[in-house]
């Protein structure tokens, strides 16, 4: 139950008022005077303070001012011998919790406290749970009402205050990377290093020399012995791109440095500590991958500790008109033209479509049509998509049990050039 400070200068008052206490399982202090309580409150966390009112050195209600200094929300219970109308009004408009008589029942004082400590309890609880909204609204730059991204939200606030490996994972243009870079913000790893690499842009040895370093002579063209990407996200946050496409020998690694904070750099026997959390992110199916023999099963399981999943754009289509006029407000912002908006006929041909792109594509569609017409309403005819991938009636085009990039013919203009790496150190 709660820490409850008894403050009382007859040493046997605060004995009894001890013995009838523990019997509700409170852990209890005592003070025997209002400086002795004053340094108490100053140094601890308490959940009830229990209080005489006259002390040779001072007031009870000096007491209930230390108490509230150190947290205004905790409540002080008056128990006085001397019990007069004005004293009970002047402490309970001080803001004490209740004010009761010596001699006490032990009953009467123990519910007081009881319902004292349940008081702070709920307080607590409710201030835990406004620190969680505020996490929550911090990662509001990952937008979307429907139900899924909602749930993608509250995921990541879950997850950010832990080290927990997280893998990510939905179709390009999905987000991947916007949710990775999100948990990483709202981690206590917030000022340390968030390094992203993206694995399927080096061939296999590169990408192990990249990660984990090398030593000097560890193969041709190691002239000299290099950090790896890995030490350089020491006490911070490693985010693999693309992981599905690594190498076994990279990915054995990889499991190395998860189970035990270990790596050994290329053409090296010495093992390295890092304190590194881990993001992975792919589009593949990697349970597919693991049963074709090209991903190791034990790493699976490892990466998939938290399974983040983004659906694709067609799945939520009714996330597409607030994200249209997200997309419309930031790139009216970033060319710095004026505000437009998409019209009702515009927003019904992308319901229609399937978006091999997902938001990437949505968003430089917007751009697009701001750069290329001066329309401002948007129309139809302003969005040129590519008619075969529309989403046909009795097949909502889902590939939720493949992640693979569906081929679209004539506009693949949602993809970026792929970056290599990126350290913000
Ligand atoms: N929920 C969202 N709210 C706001 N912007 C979003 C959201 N989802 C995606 N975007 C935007 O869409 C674009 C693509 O997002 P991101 O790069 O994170 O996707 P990705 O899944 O990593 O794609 P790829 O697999 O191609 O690397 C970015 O401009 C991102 O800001
Ligand atoms: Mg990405």
């Amino acid at each position: 139950m709660g820490r409850i400070l008894l403050v009382d200068d007859e040493a046997s008052m605060r004995r009894i008022l001890a013995f009838n206490l523990r019997q509700d399982q409170h852990e209890i202090w005592e003070a025997s005077g209002v400086q002795e309580a004053r340094r108490a409150l100053a140094a601890n966390d308490f959940d009830v303070v229990v209080t005489d009112q006259r002390m040779p050195d001072g007031e009870g209600l000096a007491v209930l001012g230390y108490a509230h200094e150190s947290d205004a929300t905790l409540p002080v219970i008056f128990l006085t011998a001397v019990a007069t109308i004005e004293l009970a009004v002047e402490s309970m408009r001080q803001g004490a919790f209740d004010f009761l008589t010596k001699p006490f029942q032990p009953e009467v004082v123990r519910a007081t406290v009881r319902r004292a400590y349940e008081r702070t309890r709920l307080l607590r609880e409710n201030i835990l749970l406004k620190d969680a909204v505020v996490r929550l609204e911090g990662t509001s730059e990952i937008f979307g009402e429907s139900p899924a991204i909602r749930e993608v939200r509250e995921r990541i606030a879950r997850v950010a205050p832990t080290s927990a490996t997280v893998l990510i994972t939905g179709e390009t243009g999905t987000g991947k990377e916007l949710v990775a870079r999100a948990i990483h913000r709202n981690s206590p790893r917030a000022s340390k290093p968030f390094v992203a690499v993206n694995c399927a842009a080096f061939t296999e040895t590169l990408l192990e020399s990249e990660l984990f370093g090398h030593e000097k002579g560890a193969f041709t063209g190691a002239d000299r012995q290099r950090q790896g990407l890995f030490e350089a996200a020491h006490d911070g946050t490693l985010f693999l791109d693309e992981a599905g496409e690594m190498s076994l020998p990279a990915q054995a690694k990889l499991l190395r440095v998860l189970t035990n904070g270990e790596l050994l750099r290329v053409g090296s026997t010495r093992p390295r500590q890092v304190d590194v959390r881990v993001l992975v992110a792919t589009h593949r199916n990697l349970q597919q991958r693991v049963k074709e023999g090209l991903f190791r099963e034990d790493l699976f399981y490892r990466l998939a500790v938290v399974p983040i999943h983004l659906p694709p754009l067609r799945d939520r289509v009714e996330d597409i008109p607030g994200m249209s006029d997200i997309f419309c407000q930031q790139i009216a912002t970033e060319l710095k033209m004026p505000r437009r908006s998409l019209s009702e006929a515009a927003l019904q041909q992308l319901r229609q479509y399937r978006f091999p792109g997902n938001l990437r594509e949505l968003r430089n569609l917007i751009e697009r049509a701001y750069i290329l017409t001066s329309n401002l309403e948007i129309g139809p005819g302003d969005l040129p998509l590519a008619q075969k991938e529309t989403v046909s009636a009795g097949n909502n085009g889902s590939h939720a049990d493949s992640f693979a990039i569906p081929t679209s013919e004539g506009f693949d203009f949602w993809s970026t050039p792929r970056k290599n790496s990126s350290c913000a150190l």
